[in-house]
């Protein structure tokens, strides 16, 4: 069955295809800004204009999304970050100008504070203890903010109890009854998020870890009660994350609840594959491929990924 092209193709029990990624694209204030990233060869930080000329590009490779992230200098940044729910923030300025240009895109923004808090967190900071019901308020605000400037989904990445049903009921409130809300319901707290800390400015800035709220990579049966909860208070669709440590995970989550299940592939999975490609260990296009394919294999419905427009480029050769 395997010896020749035809007939691997007929027996693959997975697809992939364009349809099945979204573009995680990194924001920075300024005008045709590509600015790059050291630990992340390959993706710049882009200003609003640029982030317009990408979802063209999304666009016309048939990517159905894009999931913005903003960088912020740490002269911005504030104890309580107040600028999570400026209506012009960078965010939504980039949101309205790409929907301007590119309705018909897919556009997703993380609700957390972490890009906008000075000591890197994602949520209020006390006497060095995460204020979850207090964050949540201002979760809300956030999420009506984003939904206002066009975005269609909103991704909570905060991790705090009870954001889902507060951030669904605040939108319902505010008129956006179709926004979706996709829940980063099995978040870890990982070293694999390292890269993304640089990129949005946060890598000098963060005191101590996120462990008192992201989850501890010891547990699976955890990760359960937690996309459980989430559905429970309203998630439309739910994400496992960092992603290739984790395929148990998207396994276990898809086979539970059979809810559209995301995966994000992190900005330190990119490094990786990145850095030994850079080095001649590894044959970077076959491993991107690869591991796009196997988060398609444990279940997934879709991939976060900074490859996206790369994959979707080597998938559309066979059009
Ligand atoms: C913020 C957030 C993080 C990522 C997405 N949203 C980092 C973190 O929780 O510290 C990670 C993305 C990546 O590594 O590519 N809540």
């Amino acid at each position: 069955m395997r010896s020749t092209d035809w007939s691997r193709r007929l027996t693959a029990e997975t697809t992939l295809s364009c349809n099945d990624l979204i573009w995680a694209i990194v924001l920075k204030d300024g005008k045709a800004l590509r600015e790059p990233i050291n630990a992340m060869p390959g993706v710049f930080r882009l200003s609003p204009d640029e982030a317009v000329n990408a979802a063209i590009e999304a666009r016309d490779l048939g990517i159905p999304a894009l999931a913005l992230f903003p960088y912020t200098e740490k002269s911005a940044r504030t104890a309580d970050g107040e600028e999570a729910f400026n209506p012009d923030n960078l965010m939504c300025r980039a949101a309205r100008a790409i929907k301007k240009e590119v309705p018909e895109i897919g556009l997703m923004a993380d609700v957390a504070l972490d890009p906008y808090t000075d000591h890197g967190h994602d949520g209020l900071l006390k006497d060095g203890v995460i204020l979850n019901d207090e964050t949540v308020e201002i979760l809300v605000k956030q999420a009506v903010v984003e939904a206002a400037a066009g975005f269609d989904i909103v991704a909570p990445s905060d991790m705090m109890d009870g954001r889902v049903g507060a951030i669904r009921q605040g939108l319902d409130k505010a008129g956006y009854e179709n926004v979706q809300i996709m829940a980063y319901a099995a978040k870890y707290a990982s070293a694999f998020y390292g890269p993304y800390r640089e990129a949005i400015g946060s890598a000098g800035v963060l005191q101590g870890d996120k462990r008192t709220y992201q989850m501890d990579p010891a547990n699976t049966d955890e990760a359960l009660r937690e996309v459980g909860l989430d559905l429970a208070e309203g998630a439309d669709c739910v994400m496992v994350k960092p992603g290739m440590p984790y395929l148990d995970i998207v396994r276990r989550v898809k086979e539970e609840f059979a809810a559209p299940t995301f995966v994000f592939q992190v900005s330190g999975e990119y490094a990786m594959i990145k850095a030994a490609s850079a080095n001649g260990w590894l044959d970077e296009t076959r491993a991107m491929m690869e591991s796009l394919m196997a988060f398609k294999r444990a279940g997934a419905n879709g991939i976060i990924t900074y490859f996206a427009a790369d994959a979707a480029r080597v998938l559309r050769i066979g059009d």
